[in-house]
């Protein structure tokens, strides 16, 4: 456990605003700040840091809390894990614990140690004339990298022995558990004893935008497999959430960002002028990385091997990016298996030329259609064509759903009225199916059906929304949690009706009588990121009503003890014309 008087300390250190703003790019909006969020995908902005309270809320998804719940969310971390890195952050330390820290591993400043300490050593070996000489001829003479090239990047190589890392860094002071940790080494089930994993293999460490080395991945040098290595997410790192070379490619992404496939395109590439490339770490694209092109950049131009399986990975990649509203450009490259070979084969001004002419995702789509169909057979051109008028049927923009319209049609050598058409019809079709699910959806929606985080709230929905009122003024305001505890009116936890409602509540009590007194910062520990995003939410929907004084929450307090008195449950025919009446509001609105 970590002091409560340190918890106060880390978050009041830790602007909510500054920490959220190193992850997405906040724009002010009167006293509080809005940005994209980071926790799920959207182009219009409904995620909203308030800095009076620092809290943070987002009307799309729910996500919300203080700064400590925003870095468990991001960090994918436990409780404890957030607020290290926070204490980090502020230069705060929390007083070492013996026991927890043999729970939480080793800290991930440590690991950036040893993996400088391990780069280091990896250099030390390929510059090595007699250990590094093969390695140094396969990325100088076969790869044809320069000196330049190799230094920048912090290549290396990994002797060709089990014990030779190990070794080196045992002999450093790092300890066992700290190289298993690092993924640097494993322990033999046989002999006990630890082995270097990296073995023979030429080293491309990984650096994040800090300039910390998190990881690695090594390369073998003929054709034997696993050709890559890689580290697996440890303390330190998680794949998903870094670029191979970003930490360079910042400085030269205003305007486009180059995403392709390996590390050795991204080298080449930088190696030719193009300084905007990076690629994932050997795995498909996810939404964490998606976000951090659109934190960087306006537009992404993937450049995939071109063989079925790097286009089909671009599709993909695509769409992930478009969701997060950034300009997506695709190119396929002719006469080279991927970006390295071009540049090498045609040079850096014809690499240069493609860029330029790199496709919009629905010219790339409709090659794509066009490249599974041979369109000179009747079958198969009647095929090619509903595809690609239900693609077009999606673009909302009836403008550029014209354009589309006329550029298939010529394409497809069939008359502009019958693509109309088609589109039209589709379209009609994919608007009513949208609709049916809508209704569905707010079906679901109303007064707090399938609500997951307070599954009573559908059952009891007037005495939730009295419980909704009084534990939010009950965290907004001071005097009501004393009022309470101090029994100036009668509330108990066994007024309360559902039973999220009475946890909070007997919650706030009990902060509210410990040594330190209620702090937001406490209620990380005591419930799930989705629980605080429904209090933060609670709190947010109350702060919009304009009074919060004491007669509010006592006729609240009196309404929550009538609807107990009389059993609360609204009736299944009350709730049947419930949903009937909010769902003829909404169709009148
Ligand atoms: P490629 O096979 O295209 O490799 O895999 P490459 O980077 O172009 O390397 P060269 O040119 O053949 O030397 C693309 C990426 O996929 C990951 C690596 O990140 C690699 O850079 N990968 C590939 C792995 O993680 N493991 C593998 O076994 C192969
Ligand atoms: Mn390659």
């Amino acid at each position: 456990m970590i002091p409560r008087e340190i918890i106060d300390e880390i978050v009041f250190r830790n602007d909510i605003e500054t920490v959220i703003g190193s992850y997405v790019t906040l724009k002010r909006a009167g006293s509080n700040y809005q940005a994209p969020c980071p926790f799920h995908s959207e182009r219009t902005p409904s995620f909203t840091v308030f800095p009076a309270t620092k809290s943070f809320y987002c009307f799309g998804c729910g996500a919300g809390g203080d700064v400590i719940t925003f870095v468990m969310r991001s960090e994918n971390v436990e409780y404890v894990d957030a607020l290290k890195i926070l204490a980090d952050r502020a230069g705060i330390s929390i007083p070492d614990d013996k026991d927890e820290r043999a729970e939480s591993g080793v800290p991930r400043k440590r690991l950036y140690e040893l993996n400088l300490a391990a780069a280091k050593f990896f250099r030390e070996c390929l510059f090595d004339p007699k250990q590094g000489a093969e390695a140094m001829e396969y990325l100088h003479g076969q790869r044809q990298l320069d000196m330049a090239t190799i230094k920048h990047f912090g290549l290396g190589y990994s002797p060709d022995s089990f014990w030779a890392l190990t070794n080196k860094m045992t002999s450093l002071g790092f300890t066992e558990e700290e190289l298993i940790a690092g993924f640097l080494c494993k322990r033999s089930q046989k002999s006990g004893k630890l082995f270097d994993l990296y073995r023979n293999r030429v080293i491309f460490p990984i650096i994040d935008t800090s300039g910390n080395i998190v990881a690695f991945g090594g390369r073998v040098m003929d054709n034997s497999d696993p050709k890559y290595l890689n580290s697996s997410d440890t303390p330190a790192f998680k794949k998903s959430r870094h670029l191979f070379a970003l930490n360079y490619a910042r400085k030269h992404c205003a305007e486009r960002m180059i995403l392709c496939e390996g590390y050795m395109d991204v080298i080449a590439l930088h190696a030719a002028g193009f300084e905007n490339a990076v690629a994932t770490l050997g795995t498909a694209i996810t939404s964490e990385q998606a976000r951090i092109f659109a934190k960087y950049t306006k537009k992404v131009i993937i450049c995939y091997d071109s063989d079925k399986a790097g286009q089909n990975a671009a599709s993909k990649a695509m769409r992930l990016l478009g969701e997060v509203g950034l300009d997506v450009r695709v190119i396929k490259l002719n006469g080279a298996k991927d970006p390295d070979e071009y540049i090498k084969k045609f040079g850096a001004d014809s690499f240069g030329r493609c860029l330029d002419d790199s496709k919009t995702g629905f010219e790339f789509r409709m090659d794509k259609i066009l490249g599974e169909h041979d369109i000179s057979i009747a079958d198969e051109k009647i095929k090619a064509s509903f595809e690609i008028c239900s693609m077009i049927a999606d673009v909302s923009n009836n403008v550029e759903r014209d354009i589309y319209v006329q550029h298939a049609a010529s394409v497809l050598e069939v008359p502009v009225d019958s693509v109309r058409n088609d589109v039209g019809r589709i379209r009609n079709k994919k608007l009513s199916e949208y609709k049916k699910k809508q209704s569905k959806d707010a079906l679901l929606s109303i007064k707090n059906i399938g609500d997951r985080v307070n599954t009573d709230s559908a059952k009891f929905v007037a005495a939730n929304d009295c419980e909704e009122s009084i534990l939010a003024m009950m965290m907004i305001f001071d005097e009501y949690r004393h009022g309470v505890v101090t029994g100036g009116i009668e509330l108990t936890a066994d007024d309360f009706v559902t039973a999220f409602g009475r946890k909070v509540f007997e919650t706030l009590c009990e902060l509210e009588n410990s040594p330190g007194g209620y702090s937001r910062a406490m209620l990380g520990q005591r419930f799930s990121l989705e629980e605080i995003g429904r209090l933060e939410k609670i709190e947010v929907e109350r702060r919009q009503l304009t009074r919060n004084d004491r007669e509010v929450f006592d006729s609240c307090v009196k309404a929550l003890k009538a609807q107990k008195a009389f059993g609360a449950d609204v009736k299944g025919q009350d709730l049947l014309a419930m949903i009937r009446q909010s769902r003829a509001d909404k169709q009148t609105k």
